[in-house]
């Protein structure tokens, strides 16, 4: 394991070269800010051991100004924010798209790949506003100092997002998370924080800046974090085609399921994606399926995740219970995994399932058939 890793004794790791994991379920719902040692874990190479005093931030492409900032100078020169954000990882809850289909090659996310944080730093669009942009200037692409294996190749983790998207003031480059400064495995000494957006545009360890007049060719963002329809498989992809992942979309799970003297107490999470909030979750069990609403503990609050708690009637061992969730767009999530699936396992939001008593997988549906009159 890197020396850089420090995590709580229950941290689930599901690999350790590089390390990717996340906090056991009952945990990651026990409180609204994560503590930094259950945060969830997601590298794709090493962990660069960059110094605060020397690490500089580099910005060029189409700017008005190109130039390098260090640490000091953005702390002193930019207004200091605090926004509290979720990260999400556009393959949180591949497990359960892979209880439908094989999704091979890529770590095999539970519900865990999700942790909510306080972020210290500056406003990314304060500091663009500072260099100036060019006309044509129309995406932002950051770049980590890290070095990753990617189909063969060694390669700086990157990815872009609209520039419309980076000059909203809540997209950060920020140096401290939960009042502490930033550690180096969340990113020290500075790492973007895109609210809404799928974690994997939320670089860590923040080397580079371009402004660009289209997306971003760096391989995480030009062959991954693309979705593709559940027809099409990894030999026939078309990359260029495929949809860029940017906002995350509703998605809610079941965390814990508690046996209390009057029923069972069931708690979770919800998101939604861009600046939508989730508004509504229902749970549903026994089958056919009764539902009820449970009640949020957290607020609507834009690029925050809310968890959410209810009761339900004591169930016998092998009783469904789902969930779904609303966003403030009126979206909600697709009843089964196969709508969603995709060769990578990416964005699975369908309804979370699992059966009372039994281990927490989700579980498939088995469909009548439809019948259809003319
Ligand atoms: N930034 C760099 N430089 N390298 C990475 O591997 N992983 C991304 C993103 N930023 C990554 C990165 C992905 S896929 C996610 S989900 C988030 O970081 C996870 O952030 P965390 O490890 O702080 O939870």
């Amino acid at each position: 394991m890197d020396e850089a890793v420090h995590k709580s004794p229950d941290f689930v790791f599901h690999q350790e070269m590089p390390p990717n994991g996340g906090p056991s379920l009952n945990r990651l719902v026990e409180e609204f800010i994560t503590p930094e040692t259950d945060f969830f874990l997601r590298t794709h190479g090493n962990i660069p051991q960059l110094a605060s005093p020397t690490h500089r931030l580099t910005i060029g492409g189409l700017v008005s100004r190109p130039c390098q900032f260090s640490l000091e100078e953005l702390f002193e020169r930019f207004p200091t924010r605090e926004i509290t954000a979720t990260l999400q990882c556009a393959g949180n809850r591949r497990s359960g798209a892979s209880a439908f289909k094989q999704v091979p090659n890529e770590v095999d996310w539970g519900n865990e790949a999700i942790s909510n944080a306080v972020w210290k730093g500056c406003s990314l669009a304060d500091v663009i506003h500072s260099v100036g942009y060019v006309d044509g200037a129309k995406h932002l692409e950051f770049i980590g100092s890290d070095i990753c294996q990617k189909e063969g190749v060694q390669t700086q983790f990157g990815g872009s997002i609209p520039l419309e998207r980076a000059l909203v003031d809540d997209v950060l480059l920020a140096w401290g998370m939960n009042g502490q400064p930033l550690t180096l495995q969340h990113g020290a000494p500075l790492r973007a924080i895109v609210p809404g957006y799928i974690g994997a545009r939320s670089v860590k360890w923040l080397q580079r800046i371009n402004l660009l007049n289209a997306p971003s060719t760096n391989l995480f963002h030009a062959h991954a974090y693309r979705l593709f329809s559940p027809a099409a498989s990894s030999s026939d992809a078309n990359w260029e085609q495929a949809l860029e992942l940017g906002e995350l979309s509703v998605n809610s799970c079941i965390c814990s399921i508690e046996e209390v003297s009057d029923g069972l107490l069931i708690k979770g999470y919800a998101t939604a994606g861009g600046s939508r909030c989730a508004v509504r979750v229902e749970i549903g069990y026994s089958e056919p399926l009764k539902w009820i609403e449970a009640s949020f503990q957290d607020p609507a609050q834009t690029g925050s995740w809310r968890r959410w708690r209810t009761l339900i009637p004591k169930l016998l061992v092998g009783e469904l219970i789902c969930v779904r969730a609303w966003d403030s767009a009126a979206n909600t999530q697709p009843e089964d995994p196969e709508n969603v699936w995709n060769f990578k396992g990416y964005m699975n939001n369908a309804w979370h399932r699992v059966r009372f008593g039994m281990p927490f997988q989700d579980v498939l549906m088995a469909k009548p058939e439809v019948e259809f009159y003319l």
